[in-house]
């Protein structure tokens, strides 16, 4: 059984929908906590499945450094098989990124490496492209730039606010993410070598 710690910084709906498909005795995953930068929505996702939290609040340390070694501590306590960002509108430290790579991916709403950043959805809209998507990446030290696992395209239709673009979107990469765990948890996909085939080409 794979263990995962996943960091969160918002509502959480990836989480649920990992933490959904890992109630499922036939499912190879197991989340065995939940953190956050900030107090966020998405524990109660944890909290009624029992699962532990962690919140590790950005605005109490002094730089991205100190606070990305209270963030590895408490990885560390867990020890982890897989660390999932699904939401944590921050960047990692690089020594926190170097401690858990391969073995840390990221989901991000748009098709990579179209729209990297905080604001994907917002800026496919900006572009008017009439298609964008959802990513599954390994982290690396950019932004949105490690070695994709998984993408899909999304059309963005007529009318289509931030908003409502993004709630089409996050049901593609909850699917994508729950596949992308599963194959890691099953040997499927090799974290190791899907990072080595990416910085060979
Ligand atoms: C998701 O769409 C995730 O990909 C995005 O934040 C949303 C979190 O939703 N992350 C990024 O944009 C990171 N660059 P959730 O809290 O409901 O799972």
């Amino acid at each position: 059984m794979l263990t995962v710690a996943v960091l969160i910084s918002g509502t959480g709906s990836n989480l649920r929908a990992l933490l959904d498909a890992a109630a499922d005795p036939g499912y190879p995953a197991h989340v065995v906590v939940v953190g956050a930068d900030r107090e966020a929505e998405g524990f109660s996702h944890a909290e009624e499945y029992g699962i532990p939290s962690f919140m590790v609040p950005w605005a109490q340390f002094a730089s991205r450094e100190e606070w990305g070694a209270e963030l590895g501590a408490q990885l560390d306590v867990w020890k982890p098989d897989l660390v999932v960002l699904s939401g944590l509108m921050r960047l990692l430290p690089a020594s926190l990124v170097d401690r858990w790579a391969p073995r840390i991916i990221n989901t991000h709403p748009a098709y990579l490496p179209e729209f990297p950043g905080a604001h994907g959805v917002r800026d496919a809209l900006a572009a008017g492209v009439d298609q964008t998507g959802a990513s599954v990446i390994i982290v690396d030290n950019g932004v949105d730039s490690g070695p994709i696992l998984a993408q899909e395209r999304v059309p963005v239709l007529p009318g289509d606010d931030e908003h409502a673009l993004h709630d089409r979107i996050k049901p593609v990469e909850r699917r994508l993410l729950i596949d992308v765990v599963r194959r890691i948890a099953t040997g499927d996909l090799d974290l190791a070598v899907a990072a080595s085939a990416s910085s060979a080409s």
